[in-house]
């Protein structure tokens, strides 16, 4: 099927906020987490038919220290601490794929932090 890129800074934020200080980005910003555990993105897509999708989540982390953060969707735990790594700087964006099944129509996808550190900084994610 055909590829929708969901902006993260057109996402629900919970403990992180909008930039744009860093170049790379698709759309208009990216979201930079706050640092605390439980920081967090959530889309909302759609699947036209239930089945699997691949996801794609475009980050940047400019440390040398792992981001992890927990996926889930619609509430379902898919990837438990799942490794975002230093991708060498913040203007630096690499990308993040896991392969989830879907329902058909709407659902939810949230990503995480798991640690103080927060998460890195989110550029979009691809279903
Ligand atoms: C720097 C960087 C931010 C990043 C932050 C972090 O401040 O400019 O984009 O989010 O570090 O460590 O999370």
């Amino acid at each position: 099927g055909s590829t929708v890129r969901y902006e993260a800074e057109n996402a629900a934020i919970s403990q992180g906020v909008v930039e744009a200080n860093h170049a790379g980005y698709s759309g208009t910003g990216f979201v930079n987490y706050d640092s605390v555990a439980g920081s967090r993105v959530q889309w909302t897509v759609t699947a036209p038919a239930a089945g699997t999708a691949t996801l794609r989540l475009r980050y940047a982390n400019g440390t040398t220290a792992n981001r992890p953060m927990d996926i889930t969707v619609n509430g379902t735990l898919v990837a438990d601490e799942l490794a975002f790594a230093g991708t060498g700087a913040w203007a630096t964006w690499q990308t993040r794929t896991l392969t989830v099944t879907l329902p058909a129509g709407t659902s939810t996808i949230r990503a995480a932090a798991t640690t103080a550190i927060g998460g890195p900084n989110v550029d979009y994610l691809e279903v």
